[in-house]
């Protein structure tokens, strides 16, 4: 055309189209917003870890949970749901019931001694925490366990530094 400017021969948007979002330009908007909130999903343990235990908490009776059975809590703050479960007549394990994969709570199996996360097919070891199968990253949180006087505590964990093994304060 004869009569216009070089930069618009440069740049041929019509400027009633300038508002429109292209299909390519939204699915790039879409895929970076998502592979965002994917990776802050993935490393919301490291910018917001799990908080320190430091207070015991009663969570039964012995006799309140049969052997098999489990029984849900809160620990170590209101926010965060924890599981007991009773494996055999005197062993207790405690652990986060939040999957580590994307936090769907998890369910008890005995029969086979693990966890399952219905949400992806996730199943972790009642025995340790340990991923047994599907896409959770990590283990379970495990909290020490300990009987007085017939109450299940779960008590906090200390780490020392020499070892930087968990242990159980006496
Ligand atoms: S949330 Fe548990 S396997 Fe995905």
């Amino acid at each position: 055309m004869p009569d216009q400017p070089d930069w618009k021969a440069q740049f041929p948007v019509r400027q009633s189209d300038e508002h429109d979002i292209s299909r390519r330009q939204f699915a790039k908007v879409a895929c970076c917003s998502a592979l965002a909130v994917g990776t802050g999903w993935a490393m919301r343990d490291k910018i917001l870890p799990l908080p320190p235990a430091t207070e015991p908490k009663l969570v039964a009776r012995v006799e309140e949970v049969s052997v098999g059975g489990s029984r849900l809590f809160r620990y170590p703050t209101e926010d965060h749901p924890a599981i007991l479960v009773r494996l055999g007549e005197n062993e207790f394990a405690a652990y986060s019931q939040a999957c580590t994969h994307l936090m769907c709570p998890v369910h008890y199996q005995h029969e086979k001694k693990q966890f399952y996360c219905p949400c992806h097919e996730g199943f972790f070891s009642a025995q340790d925490g340990r991923v047994l199968a599907g896409p959770p990253p990590r283990a379970l949180p495990r909290y020490p366990v300990e009987v007085r006087d017939g109450q299940i505590w779960v008590v906090a964990a200390v780490k020392t530094a020499a070892s930087q093994q968990t242990q159980t304060p006496v």
